[in-house]
């Protein structure tokens, strides 16, 4: 996939660094999202009461919405460390235990992708998040027994953009399953806003709703396209944010009014003109597309079907009236 299209709720490499700077730093910073933070609030309230660590939590939603952030908030408001760790990069059984053998007592340690965890990896985690104990086996056949190592009361708090493929025993270990929504508008606007103050760039209401609108629902985006379009005013000699110069860098992004690029555009016009409008069965739809099909189902599908660009049927997908309208307007010419 590309990595530098703009409307991707996935960071790119660039962003790790600046993503930072624009970190809801505690809960009253961190707009929306209300049931999720009322939960994990109370979560917390309850800890810090029982002095004790906070209960395993797994956060899961599409890329973008603000689950590692909300990680650092809860390690902050325990006033606990917070490890990070990406679920995928841990080879091997050992790896994970030399990190759970080094937590002290309250810690946080937050799993990215906890849903691509070797198997054998995530085994080590069962007896953790139960007993704060690792059940370790050594040797192999008739020889082999089993050793077991206290660990430190901690907090397990898991991220997954797909939940569903969690496996069981992992997922009910978990104290609280919560999941993340796209925003709304008006909360788009929130954070744009705050944003912008933290760039230290003024912007107007309208510009502000422009870029809200076409975020896709996800602060990751809105982020990206306020620092686009700061980039675009400076260098037009602006020290505040206009409309004008959204619609214009909008434009050279070639994002449209409903956050759709050229990428999505692409995808239901495949649908449209090779498949009639579909029903299309997924694998033939990535493959016209020369796409992954967990790129497709992950990143780009889940906005396309909140919005109803695109209706899933028990047949495959389909386009939508409302997609059929959108290309008329904004096929590429
Ligand atoms: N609820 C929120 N309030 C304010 N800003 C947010 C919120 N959620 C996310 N953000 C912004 O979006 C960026 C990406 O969020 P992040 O927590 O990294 O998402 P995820 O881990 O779910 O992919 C953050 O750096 C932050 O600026
Ligand atoms: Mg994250």
């Amino acid at each position: 996939m590309d990595e530098t299209r703009v409307v991707s709720p996935i960071e790119n490499e660039n962003e790790r660094t600046h993503e930072n700077r624009l970190r809801p730093r505690d809960f009253t910073e961190y707009i929306g999202q209300t049931k999720v933070v009322q939960n994990i609030e109370v979560m917390v309230e309850s800890a810090k009461i029982r002095k004790q660590a906070m209960d395993h939590a797994l956060l899961s939603g599409p890329p973008g919405l603000g689950k590692t952030s909300l990680a650092m908030i809860v390690a902050n408001a325990l006033g606990s460390e917070l490890h990070v760790i990406s679920g995928p990069a841990i080879e091997r059984k050992g790896d994970l235990a030399a990190i759970l053998t080094n937590l002290q007592p309250r810690d946080v340690l937050f799993i990215d992708e906890i849903h691509r965890m070797h198997i054998s990896v995530e085994e080590i985690l069962y007896s953790a998040m139960e007993d704060y104990r690792l059940d370790i086996v050594i040797g192999q056949g008739p020889a082999a027994r089993t050793m077991q190592i206290e660990i430190a009361p901690f907090t397990l708090i898991g991220a997954t953009t797909r939940s569903g493929l969690l496996s069981n025993p992992l997922r009910d270990r978990f104290m609280a399953n919560l999941h993340f929504d796209f925003y709304k508008p008006s909360e788009l606007a929130r954070i744009v806003e705050n944003n912008a103050a933290k760039l230290g760039i003024k912007i107007e209401d309208e510009a502000r709703d422009m870029i809200a609108s076409c975020s896709r629902g996800t602060p990751r985006i809105a982020n990206r396209v306020l620092r686009r379009v700061r980039d675009f005013s400076l260098v037009r000699g602006k020290d505040v944010i206009c409309p004008n110069e959204v619609s214009t860098s909008l434009g050279l992004m070639d994002i449209d009014s409903e956050g759709l690029d050229r990428m999505d555009r692409k995808i239901l016009s495949v649908i449209q003109d090779y498949y009639g409008g579909g029903p299309v069965g997924i694998e033939a739809l990535c493959a016209t597309l020369s796409e992954d099909r967990t790129t497709i189902e992950d990143v780009f599908e889940p906005y396309l079907l909140k919005e109803g660009f695109i209706l899933r049927t028990p047949r495959g997908r389909e386009i939508s009236e409302k997609a059929k309208e959108h290309l008329v307007k904004f096929t590429e010419l």
